[in-house]
C-alpha cells in the first residue's frame, strides 16, 4: 500500500515519542522510505539511534548541521507525505502560526504535501483554548489530524491527549495516500438537531451537537467527494474554507426535509445524521408567551420521516444511510429501520452508553447492512467513525457496480 513512499516522520518531545518508533516500523513494514526527523525535545525521550536504526536513513535534527546547505526544503519538496507523531503543542502552534523555528517546523512549511498531525499532550495542554483554536486552524487549512485518545498519560494521570495507537496512525496516512475512493460522488449529509418553535423565543430542541455529522462530511470531503452538508449547528471551520464542502443552514424539521429533497434528488449518497424531532408544536405564537399567563399548554403534531422519504423515493444505485440512537435492543430496533426506511446502511449507536453519541467527541457504533452480519466498531473518536461509515458506503458501491457488470440473476 505504501511502497515507493517517501514519509518524513517527524517527532516532537513528549513521552509518546517511544510510540514513533513502532509507527516508524509499520510505515517500513507498509513499503514506506521513511525519513525520521527528531527535535531537540524528542531526543529528551527517544535515543536517535533507535530510530535510526528502524527508519529508512539516519535521524535528522538540525538545520544547520547537514550536508546539505538547504535541508528542510528538499524534505518538503521530495516528500509524499509529513506525518508528526506525536505532535507537541509548542509544534502544532508553531505550525498553526507559521513559525519555523527548527528543522521539522521549517520542514513543515516547506512543503506541498499533505500533512497528518497526531498531538499528544496532558489533557490541561489538550483542552487549553490556545491549542483547541490552533487545532482548529490546522483542520480549516486541510491538514490531517489523528485524533489523540483517552487513558492513562504520563506521571499516572487518566485523561484525553494519550498519542492514538500505531494502528490508527498507520490506517490514516495509508487513507490520505490511497486512492480516492468517493472522488466525483456527490455526498449530502445531515448534522445536527432539529429546533421546533413554541412562540417568538423558545424552541423544543435536543442535544445533538452535529460533530458526527460534521465528521463524516469532512472525511467524504477528504476522500474526494463533492459534499452539500445540511447542518442546524454552525460550522466555523468549513463554511468558506473547504470550497467541496457546501454548507446549506437549517433550523426545523421542515427546513431539512425541504434541503434534504432538493438536495438529495441528484446525490449519490445521502448520510442523514441529523437528530430530527419526531413532535413539534401544533401551534406556534408569533410573540413571547408571558409568564403571567400561566403555564402554556403544547399540543404537539408529528414530523414527517425524512429519512423514511428519502428511502422510498430513492433512486437507482444511490446509497442512503441512516443512524438510530437506541438506549434499548440496539440491534432489533436498528434492524426495524433499517428495513422500513429502505436503507443501504444504518449506523446504530447505544446513546446511554459512557462517551458514545451526543456530544461527546468520540462515539462507538454498529453497522448493519441488509443480509450482513453487524459489524462493531468500539469507542473511538469521531473522525475514525467516519471513515468507518464511508469504508462500508465505499463497499457498497462496488459491490453494486460488480452487480451491474456481473448480475448473478
Ligand atoms: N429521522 C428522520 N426524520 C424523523 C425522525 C428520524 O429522518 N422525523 C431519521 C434520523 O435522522 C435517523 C433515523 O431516522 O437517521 C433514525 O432516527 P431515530 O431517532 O433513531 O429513530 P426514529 O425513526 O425517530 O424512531 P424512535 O424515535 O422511535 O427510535
Amino acid at each position: 500500500m505504501l511502497t515507493g513512499k517517501r514519509i518524513v516522520l517527524g517527532v516532537s518531545g513528549g513521552i509518546a515519542a517511544y510510540k514513533a518508533v513502532e509507527v516508524c516500523r509499520r510505515l517500513v513494514d507498509a513499503g514506506a522510505h521513511v525519513v525520521p526527523v527528531m527535535t531537540r525535545g524528542a531526543e529528551h525521550f527517544l535515543g536517535r539511534t533507535t530510530l535510526s536504526a528502524l527508519a529508512s536513513e539516519p535521524v535528522q535534527t538540525e538545520l544547520w548541521d547537514a550536508a546539505e546547505p538547504i535541508p528542510h526544503t528538499r524534505l518538503g519538496q521530495t516528500a509524499d507525505l509529513i506525518l508528526v507523531a506525536p505532535a507537541t503543542a509548542r509544534v502544532l502552534s508553531a505550525y498553526a502560526t507559521g513559525l519555523s523555528t527548527d528543522l521539522l517546523t521549517n520542514t513543515l512549511l516547506a512543503t506541498r504535501a499533505p500533512v497528518v498531525v497526531c498531538p499528544a499532550m496532558h489533557t490541561e495542554m489538550w483542552e487549553h483554548p490556545a491549542v483547541v483554536d490552533n487545532i482548529a486552524t490546522l483542520r480549516r487549512r486541510g491538514v490531517h489530524l489523528v485524533d489523540p485518545e483517552s487513558g492513562r498519560l504520563a506521571g499516572g494521570d487518566v485523561g484525553a491527549g494519550r498519542l492514538a495507537a500505531p494502528e490508527r496512525i498507520v490506517a490514516a496516512v495509508e487513507r490520505v495516500l490511497g486512492p480516492a475512493d468517493l472522488a466525483g460522488a456527490r455526498v449530502v449529509v445531515s448534522a445536527g438537531g432539529t429546533r421546533e418553535p413554541i412562540d417568538a423565543v423558545r424552541v423544543i430542541a435536543n442535544r445533538s451537537s452535529g460533530k458526527q455529522g460534521i465528521a463524516i462530511a469532512r472525511a467524504a470531503a477528504d476522500r474526494g467527494a463533492e459534499v452539500t452538508l445540511v447542518s442546524t449547528v454552525p460550522t466555523p471551520g468549513l463554511t468558506g474554507a473547504r470550497p467541496e464542502i457546501r454548507v446549506v443552514d437549517v433550523e426545523t424539521a421542515a427546513d431539512l426535509e425541504a434541503a434534504m429533497s432538493a438536495h438529495s434528488r441528484s446525490a449519490d449518497v445521502v448520510v442523514m445524521a441529523a437528530a430530527v424531532a419526531d413532535f413539534r408544536p401544533k401551534a406556534v405564537a408569533d410573540r413571547k408567551l408571558k409568564k403571567a399567563d400561566g403555564p402554556p399548554e403544547i399540543v404537539l403534531e408529528p414530523t414527517p420521516d425524512i429519512l423514511a422519504g428519502l428511502g422510498a423515493t430513492k433512486r437507482a444505485g444511490q446509497v442512503l444511510v441512516g443512524f438510530a440512537a437506541e438506549t434499548d435492543d440496539l440491534v432489533a430496533n436498528a434492524e426495524r429501520k433499517l428495513r422500513a426506511k429502505h436503507l443501504d446502511l444504518i449506523v446504530a449507536n447505544d446513546v446511554g452508553a459512557p462517551g458514545v453519541g451526543f456530544q461527546h467527541d468520540t462515539n462507538a457504533v454498529t453497522l448493519l447492512t441488509p443480509g450482513a452480519d453487524p459489524r462493531t466498531i468500539g469507542l473511538t473518536g469521531k473522525d475514525d467513525i467516519a471513515h468507518a461509515v464511508l469504508d462500508a458506503v465505499v463497499e457498497i458501491r462496488s459491490a453494486a457496480r460488480t452487480e451491474l457488470a456481473h448480475p448473478t440473476t
